[in-house]
């Protein structure tokens, strides 16, 4: 039962059109970059990350999937999100490079697992700084320097942490604010013609998560399998929507802004890495006509099961 991970999207759909996708050397980031260019959409790419080997190495591995006659092209440009400088400058460099900016992708983010009480102020400002200042970041400098005069599109790539993210809290306060920051935008920047949209991944399995992740990588990964309906784990060249985001990106799309698309298979991630704890601490209910049935209710083995 494989199904075969090609584009439907149709050739020069983004003839002359310029992207660019923040965290793009790796996982998500490099999934969506490889579905810009797949099928020779035509659409220019440039990939953005701190790390600037493994961004030149994909940057290589991709366009050798661009046919000589394409207008296609991918460039890597080094960029720490974090600094607005650096994202100032990736803005620049890429106007220079390509006189334009049509698409954005933020996808440049990060979290390790943890108990909220064991989350250090360096750990927490790293993880919103990166997740939601660096969003924040890239939407107006892209915006200030191109967009609010000649439009565009904008996808924030955000989390399953729609019921709270118990053991990365961080993260999913920091994802759930660029939600709130997508729905502003879109207000703020209708105006400009710029529509912007938010793309919830549930688990996705790539090599980089799991060496992030450190020894918890397996335990998450394998785990999450249990609460997720599909019964498997998502990859980055489908769960995770990128192409969806071509299609946030093309003319189908041209009114859809503030929404947020989740591709998570219907998963619930509330004991994904938090197991909760039987404990018996919370107050009491007040006694009333309900207490007896109650407590006749937890003295007896229910006798079917959906
Ligand atoms: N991916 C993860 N962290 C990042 C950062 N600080 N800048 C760019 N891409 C990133």
């Amino acid at each position: 039962r494989k199904m075969a991970a090609s584009s439907v999207l149709r050739s020069g759909l983004f003839n002359n059109k310029v992207a660019v996708v923040t965290g793009g050397g790796t996982g998500i980031g490099r999934a969506i970059a490889a579905e810009l260019l797949y099928l020779e959409t035509g659409c220019k790419v440039v990939i953005a990350s701190r790390k600037i080997e493994r961004l030149n190495e994909t940057a290589q591995a991709l366009s050798k999937t661009i046919p000589p006659s394409s207008p296609a092209k991918v460039t890597p440009i080094q960029c720490n999100i974090r600094k607005e400088e650096e994202v100032r400058s990736l803005v620049n460099s890429t106007l220079e490079l390509h006189g334009r900016i049509d698409f954005l992708v933020n996808n440049g983010g990060g979290q390790f697992p943890s108990p909220a009480d064991a989350i250090s102020a360096k750990g927490w400002n790293a993880v919103i700084e990166t997740n939601l200042t660096g969003t924040f970041y890239c939407c107006r400098e892209v915006y200030n320097a191109w967009m609010k005069d000649h439009g565009g599109a904008i996808v924030n790539i955000v989390a399953n942490m729609w019921k709270g993210f118990p053991g990365m809290s961080h993260t999913g306060a920091a994802r759930a604010a660029v939600d709130n920051l997508t729905k502003s935008l879109a207000i703020e920047w209708a105006s400009s013609g710029v529509r912007i949209n938010s793309v919830a991944p549930g688990t996705i399995f790539s090599e980089t998560a799991m060496a992030n992740y450190k020894e918890f990588g397996p335990y998450l990964f394998k785990n999450s399998i249990a609460q997720i309906p599909a019964k498997r784990l998502g990859v980055p060249e489908e769960n995770s929507g990128t192409r969806h985001i071509c299609y946030v990106f093309s003319s189908i799309s041209s009114y859809i802004s503030g929404y947020v698309c989740k591709f998570n298979a219907r998963e619930s991630c509330l004991k994904l890495l938090f197991s909760l704890i039987d404990h018996d601490r919370w107050p009491c209910a007040p006694e009333g006509p309900n207490s007896k049935a109650v407590a006749e209710l937890l003295s007896k083995e229910p006798k079917s099961k959906l």
